[in-house]
């Protein structure tokens, strides 16, 4: 029997990933710029590998997964089996630190920890970079979680995708003031995945080409207030581009329509602080799904929960600092 646990955190991104170049390879049509958050986002995986097994089998949260959560799972143990030259079954453990059906996304930290685990109990030495395209297969974004702190994911200029992957920009103790309010505003899973989402929006959205234009200016300005650390510089253009992401979806035929009313509300508010008080106290951001992602630094987080506790429907409110990267552990899940 072999057996490996990794812990990873979830991101949020504040250049977004919305389309592929390439959908079977996973290869984005931008890069994407995210912060890891702290555990209060986590997920923890096990995974056991024995001859007794005949079938890779999932569990999450205690329960048995669905069939489609199991299938999407095996596709990466698949993936790594085939580089390991292994033929053994696994049987995966997946827990969250965060409440099952929060709304929030958790694609990112688990297949992040899917691939770590998998990979590090099918004895295949990879590094960080390596293990980012290994996740990447699994969830786009979940490449980005593989790095603490800022992270990019590249999407590189090779069409075989050997070069795309995720890298940090800026280590987490750059970012000690920066905070994430996260307002869950429902708790039902998304209609139409993201990975659905996107092949519609690149094929129908007229504005898509433009985005990825824009896009390009942001990721230079996003870049360089992040090495300064300049939020005052950084905020714009995060809310630019969540509203970019959010045109071209809802743009799409069918349209995408992931905000909701209380989302547009939240969005309405932060800009008005910023307006009253002359400078950016807050950034919104949304991604397929109404919950609001507000960053902030530490000395504006009660401006923003009051502010957030005001608007009815916000069910929820987290607190979120910038976190590590992938880990291992030796407590396992079973
Ligand atoms: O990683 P996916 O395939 O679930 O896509 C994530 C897409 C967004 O969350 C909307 C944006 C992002 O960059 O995280």
């Amino acid at each position: 029997m072999k057996i490996a646990t990794a812990l990873a955190n979830s991101n949020i991104a504040i250049i977004k990933y919305w389309g592929n170049s390439n959908d079977e390879l996973i290869i984005p049509s931008n890069n994407s710029i995210s912060f890891t958050m702290d555990d209060k986002l986590q997920t923890k995986t096990t995974v056991i590998l024995d001859e007794e097994f005949t079938i890779d089998e999932l569990w999450i949260n205690d329960q048995k997964a669905t069939a489609k959560e199991t299938e999407r799972v095996a596709s990466i143990i698949e993936l790594v089996r085939i580089k390991a030259k292994s033929k053994l079954k696994a049987k995966i453990f997946s827990e969250n630190s965060f409440p099952k059906g929060a709304g929030l996304a958790s694609s990112a930290s688990s297949f992040a920890a899917l691939s770590g685990a998998t990979c590090k109990a099918y004895s295949l030495g990879l590094n960080k970079k390596e293990l980012s395209k290994i996740a990447r297969m699994g969830s786009g974004s979940a490449s980005r979680s593989i790095f603490g702190g800022a992270v990019e994911w590249i999407k590189g200029i090779r069409k075989d995708g050997e070069d795309c992957y995720a890298q940090e920009i800026a280590p987490k103790e750059k970012f000690k003031e920066l905070r994430n309010i996260v307002a869950i505003l429902e708790r039902k899973e998304k209609k139409i995945g993201s990975r659905e989402g996107m092949k519609i929006t690149t094929s129908t959205s007229k504005n898509f080409e433009n985005r990825l234009i824009e896009v390009e200016k942001r990721l230079k300005i996003a870049r360089e207030a992040i090495l300064d650390f300049d939020f005052e510089k950084l905020a714009p253009v995060i809310m630019e581009d969540s509203d970019s992401m959010h045109k071209v979806m809802k743009e799409s035929n069918p349209s995408l329509i992931y905000m909701n009313d209380i989302s547009h509300k939240i969005r309405k508010e932060i800009i008005e602080l910023n307006k009253s008080s002359e400078k950016y106290l807050g950034a919104y951001t949304f991604d397929a799904g109404p919950n609001a992602h507000i960053y902030t630094l530490s000395k504006n987080t009660s401006k923003i929960k009051s502010i957030l506790n005001e608007i009815e429907g916000v069910q929820e409110i987290i607190e979120c600092g910038i976190g590590d990267g992938i880990r291992f552990s030796d407590s396992h899940l079973m």
